[in-house]
């Protein structure tokens, strides 16, 4: 699988841009604030339907704007699809696969496999529980359309509940209604605390040969789901934890709780890793998310790179070089460093200005 190209209209800075792509590497590069990254993001966006870094569709609208379009083209050997992506300012964005307008974003979720590597990737480890959330959840979600569908309905359900809470605060009566949503709740949650389950122990074993190779042997790294309630235990810790519940008009328990936990040589990453073994340890999960979509779907995912090459070691560089060889990647950059030159002979190079993009020739 690989984008054939990706035209953009009022996307944030990028007025009309259109960029046929490269099948292997294609390196952007340019000063701070030129657009790379939202070259970037048009490209996340075709295969979520959503932005990495806003949750507010209107703010990619160029300024004074009142929509933005973005299309691109997929080529999957022998067929072709097409996205297309309608933000507007005033209503809910449009989004169609070869014309079809779709429902439900998660009809979007396969057509283009994508993994994205960004600076604020290489602290997942140290961040908070909700990026690590957002990680499985991205992933899982681009391996499988019902994942995506029960994600869907748990967060709809859980924002019932909640809702539900706060008004029993004022009115007791109502009490008795929360356990309608308690059985919906529990039935999705558990389908997800399942599937997060077997994610995490697929992932732990690809991450595992990855990080080993990263760092000459010497380091053992494992990945462990930290559910914050078990499958089989959800039901009863609702039940229990119903009036704590209703006082903070929120849901204590349940997936949107779930946390992973990184260790190196069975010591805990996030707490006592170097700030080295920490950002290490997000390559190898990087890596490793692009042999999972490899092995699962049976073609390898488009990879983005933005600005990340310039936040690692020499070592790290060589090896995400080899790594990324043999699939598409974009690439962003303020400047074509030492690393990226052995790269640029089978790259196709551009440099991005004030919202333009130009062929290096
Ligand atoms: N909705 C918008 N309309 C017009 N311009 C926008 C909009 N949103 C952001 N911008 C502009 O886009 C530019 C930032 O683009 P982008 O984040 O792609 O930069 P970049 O080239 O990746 O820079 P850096 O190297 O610093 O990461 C900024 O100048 C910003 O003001
Ligand atoms: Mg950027």
């Amino acid at each position: 699988m690989y984008i054939e190209n990706i035209s953009v209209k009022n996307f944030r800075n990028l007025d009309t841009m259109s960029i046929k792509f490269n099948k292997s590497v294609n390196i952007f590069f340019g000063k701070n604030a030129q657009g790379k990254t939202n070259i970037i993001e048009a490209v996340y966006m075709c295969a979520t339907g959503r932005s990495h870094r806003t949750h507010s569709d209107k703010d990619m609208i160029m300024f004074g704007m009142d929509s933005a379009m973005v299309q691109t083209f997929i080529n999957k050997n022998d067929y072709k699809d097409r996205v297309n992506i309608h933000l507007k300012k005033n209503s809910k964005k449009g989004v169609a696969v070869n014309s079809l307008p779709i429902k439900s974003l998660s009809e979007l979720f396969g057509v283009l496999h994508i993994v994205i590597f960004s600076p604020e990737d290489l602290e997942l480890v140290k961040k908070g529980p909700s990026e690590r959330r957002r990680f499985i959840d991205m992933e899982l979600c681009q391996l499988s359309k019902i994942y995506c569908y029960n994600l869907q309905q748990y967060w709809k359900i859980l924002k019932q509940r909640n809702n539900l809470l706060k008004q029993v605060q004022k009115n007791n009566s109502l009490k008795d209604t929360i356990f309608v949503w308690d059985n919906q709740l529990v039935d999705f949650g558990r389908k997800l605390i399942k599937e997060r389950e077997k994610f995490t122990v697929r992932i732990d074993e690809l991450t595992k040969n990855i990080h080993l190779k990263l760092t000459g042997n010497a380091e053992k790294m494992k990945i462990e789901y930290k559910p914050s309630v078990s499958a089989d235990e959800f039901e009863e810790k609702l039940n229990k934890n119903i009036d704590r519940d209703i006082y903070f008009g929120s849901t204590s328990y349940g997936p949107h709780k779930d946390d992973l936990a990184f260790f190196i040589n069975d010591t805990n990453v996030r707490e006592f890793g170097s700030q080295g073994q920490q950002r290490c340890t997000a390559v190898s999960l990087k890596l490793a998310e692009i042999k999972l979509i490899e092995e699962e779907k049976g073609s390898e995912p488009v990879l983005l790179l933005d600005d990340v090459f310039s936040e690692l070691d020499k070592n790290r560089q060589k090896y995400l070089i080899e790594c990324i060889s043999d699939i598409q990647t974009i690439i962003t950059c303020t400047g074509i460093e030492d690393s990226l030159k052995e790269l640029s002979q089978k790259a196709a190079i551009y440099k991005v200005e004030n919202g333009k993009v130009y062929p290096n020739l």
